[in-house]
């Protein structure tokens, strides 16, 4: 009898966090060990305010903040243990550099091997750091192999020597300290930390985009990332302490109301371009210390918003201008982060960048495809792509056990 052999794809998990502004996400994926395909299978998120401008301010809230989320995750996957998570970063403490590193190929064979990958790598992270700053990530852009550019993958070719650029990213160790802090206290391990708008870009970018040329700017609540990607890879990095809380709080002082109504008619009225206003359209309010609702004219609303929001565009193409690239974008700008999601951003930042702009959701991404096809999941959603893609916080599946089963199976094991 002919026997089938049929061997079982393996399937891995990664867990994904990000610790927003206004919500904490996590995300648990299914990982095929063989083609590293993707596939959502848990999705936990909750509000929270432990952060300011991306950094922590509270620990307890932060860290309870983790605990939900990566619960609702794990039970949404059915009772998945999650053991460790790949962070996402971000904050002004950031900063990021470009640098080179080179190496010696010796050897017999002369053959680049893993190691001299890691070698090279290792020693392009030898740069001058301010004090209390350390290494988040190097992320390779390029390896010239024997003064050859271009090369992707050297491992296995010939040569004498090995170059690499790679991006580096840095933070405040005190920061980078806290956040982690917070994931040990929800009863986790980090595995790795990426910067927010490398993982964004993971979720939304297409590959030829980050080929050509484009920007990726996601506005969020406190902050707003931006990552510039040439030839394939990141090329530059920034991030700015503005985002929708601003436009909320602008909103809240304007028409002197509280900050949840304020967040309310922003979301409903608001508009960043003015010209989507129809005469006549109003919206209500209650103001601070009133029984009733206002009716107020809606471009009261819009002449609070629309500056805001331009104003946040234009601290986004200054910062684009600072990498030297903004003329080379023939991809343009992507969108992405729960604030552009107001009506007339992409209209606006069309004027703003002079460049075509598009608005940037995670997609393919299996079943629960639907469930994250909003700009707030882009960082969390391309923690776990870009996880999957550097082998980062591979975990086994382990499921937990609720205290009835464990009841249940002690008796079992008593009684038989
Ligand atoms: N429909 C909408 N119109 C305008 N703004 C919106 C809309 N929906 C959400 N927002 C705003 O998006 C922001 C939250 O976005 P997001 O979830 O990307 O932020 P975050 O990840 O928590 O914060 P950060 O990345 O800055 O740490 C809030 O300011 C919220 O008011
Ligand atoms: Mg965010």
């Amino acid at each position: 009898m002919e026997v089938e052999e049929r061997r079982l794809s393996r399937k891995e998990y990664i867990a994904g966090l990000d610790i927003g502004t206004t919500k904490t996400c996590c995300i648990l994926a299914e990982v095929d060990a063989d083609t590293r395909a993707v596939e959502i299978v848990g999705v936990g998120l909750t509000p929270s305010d432990g952060l300011k401008k991306g950094v922590v301010v509270e620990l307890d809230t932060t860290s309870e903040a983790i605990r939900v989320a990566t619960d609702k995750a794990q039970q949404m996957a059915g009772n998945f243990a999650i053991k460790s998570v790949v962070v996402g970063v971000t904050g002004e403490h950031i900063s990021s550099l470009n640098s080179r590193g080179v190496v010696a190929i010796t050897g017999p064979d002369r053959e680049i091997k893993p190691a001299d990958v890691d070698r090279v790598i290792e020693a392009s992270k030898v740069i001058v750091l301010p004090p209390e700053q350390e290494i988040i990530q190097a992320i390779p852009r390029d390896f010239i192999v024997d003064g050859e550019e271009g090369v992707k993958d050297p491992i296995g070719m010939s040569a004498t020597r090995l170059e690499v650029e790679t991006h580096i990213v840095t933070g405040s160790s005190v920061f980078l300290d806290n956040i982690v802090k917070c994931v040990h206290r929800a009863g986790l391990s980090v595995d790795a930390t990426v910067l927010n708008s490398v993982a964004a870009g993971e979720a939304v970018l297409l590959d030829e985009e980050k080929q050509l040329g484009v920007a990726l700017v996601d506005i969020g609540g406190g902050t707003t990332d931006i990552a510039v990607f040439t030839g394939g890879e990141v090329y530059y990095t920034s991030v700015i302490p503005v985002g929708g809380n601003h436009v909320t709080n602008d909103i809240a002082i304007g028409l002197r109301t509280s900050r949840e109504e304020a967040e309310r008619v922003k979301k409903d009225y608001g508009a960043a371009d003015g010209s989507l206003v129809e005469p006549g359209q109003t919206f209500e309010v209650t103001q601070l210390g009133a029984a009733e609702p206002v009716e107020l004219p809606r471009d009261v609303l819009v002449r609070i918003t629309e500056p805001r929001m331009q104003e946040i565009l234009s601290m986004a193409r200054a910062e684009l201008a600072k990498s030297d690239r903004l003329e080379m974008l023939p991809a343009g700008v992507v969108l992405t982060g729960g604030a552009c999601q107001m009506p007339g951003t992409v209209e606006i930042a069309e004027k703003t960048f002079g460049l075509s702009v598009r608005l940037g959701v995670p997609r393919n991404v299996g079943a629960l495809s639907n469930t994250v096809a909003s700009p707030i999941y882009s960082t969390a959603v391309g923690l776990i792509k870009y996880a999957a893609r550097e082998q980062l916080g591979l975990q086994e599946r382990e499921k937990t056990v609720t205290l009835k089963q464990a009841i249940a199976s002690f008796f079992k094991r008593l009684f038989g």
